[in-house]
């Protein structure tokens, strides 16, 4: 008989054969920074995430210092939206002042800058638009100048989520003519038009005003479409590539992670933080079980960055188990 129990008696044992394990610094945690003074909002559909303007996030910043995390990915909710997001690419905007401001608290803290439109456009799509067609061409110089002026206020990555041809080429032709040559981009490559997303819109204030993103996100039907994804990102110069969302993606992670030998993300979106928060607030699971065990898989699946809302969650029950 094959006695594969051999190996699970005791809990030394098991961690002698594990295969897979956490650190902090796998772990990269979303942050959303607001225009405005004294706000602490809670975003209703994520129990435990605020929006923050940049006078009160100083308790934010020190919370999630001081759990060990390094890394953060930084949203920003603009006062001012128009049809072309100007906000987006205004030096002195919401997402370069966080980033700045961020940087002075904590010179060390990796400040991963999310380049989209969705947040800064009065129409919430993610680039440009004429009548009800978003346009391609037209959206990337607006993305390279949201990437410019976010890594000139500090930011050490860019993350363009927008799903545009060819903005990875532009962006990176954008960062090197600016000087910035040694900043990395970590492009959301395939990024599917998932309902998972919901909760982030409450948080970011970016639904669509009209129609979805499926002419610009990809279908969920499809896992090959995602090599193709990623073979262009990394062409035009992605130094990371993400897949997103992470839990019903997890083939398309492993598939992924197989065949590149740059680093990958997951991310471990809005809705499946959600999902795990509200059957949590029922007393129907285990949280901490249940939340450790969708990173382990994640990172099972060859996911080396984590992008997740449960950060600082997770980081303190790990130390917990030590
Ligand atoms: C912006 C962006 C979105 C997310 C990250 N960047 C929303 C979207 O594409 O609609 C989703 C993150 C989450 O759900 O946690 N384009
Ligand atoms: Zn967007």
């Amino acid at each position: 008989m094959k006695r594969t129990r051999r190996l699970r008696g005791t809990k030394n044992m098991r961690s002698l054969v594990r295969e897979t394990y956490l650190h902090p610094s796998d772990f990269v945690y979303p942050i959303f920074v607001i225009e405005g003074e004294n706000i602490k909002n809670p975003v209703d559909s994520m129990p435990g995430i605020y929006q923050y303007s940049l006078d009160r996030i100083d308790e934010e910043l020190d919370r999630i210092w001081n759990s060990g995390v390094r890394g953060v990915l930084i949203f920003g909710i603009p006062a001012h939206k128009d049809e072309v997001g100007s906000s987006a690419y205004d030096p002195r905007g919401i997402v370069q002042e966080g980033i700045r401001y961020i940087k002075m608290c904590y010179p060390e803290m990796l400040v991963i800058a999310d380049i989209c439109l969705c947040e800064y456009t009065s129409h919430g799509h993610c680039g440009l638009i004429h009548e009800e067609e978003i346009l391609n061409d037209e959206t990337l110089p607006l993305l390279s100048k949201m990437a410019v002026t976010c890594a000139q206020a500090g930011a050490d990555i860019i993350a363009p989520s927008d799903m545009m041809d060819g903005r990875v080429k532009a962006i990176r032709e954008a960062l090197d003519e600016a000087g910035l040559l040694q900043t990395p981009i970590m492009a959301y490559s395939a990024k599917y038009a998932s309902a998972y997303y919901g909760p982030f819109r409450d948080a970011a204030e970016s639904a669509p005003a009209f129609g979805d993103r499926k002419s610009y996100q990809m279908d969920p039907a499809n896992g090959e479409e995602a090599i193709v994804e990623v073979e262009a990102d990394i062409e035009e110069g992605a130094d990371i590539v993400m897949v997103k969302p992470a839990l019903a993606y997890l083939d398309v992670l492993k598939n992924i992670s197989d065949r590149v030998h740059i680093p990958v993300a997951a991310y471990n979106v809005s809705g499946e933080y959600s999902m795990v928060k509200a059957a949590t607030l029922n007393g129907w699971i285990d949280e901490k079980r249940v939340v450790m065990e969708n990173l382990t898989a994640m990172k099972r699946a060859g996911a080396k960055i984590l992008i997740t809302y449960h950060a600082l969650d997770a980081v303190k029950w790990m130390k917990e188990e030590n």
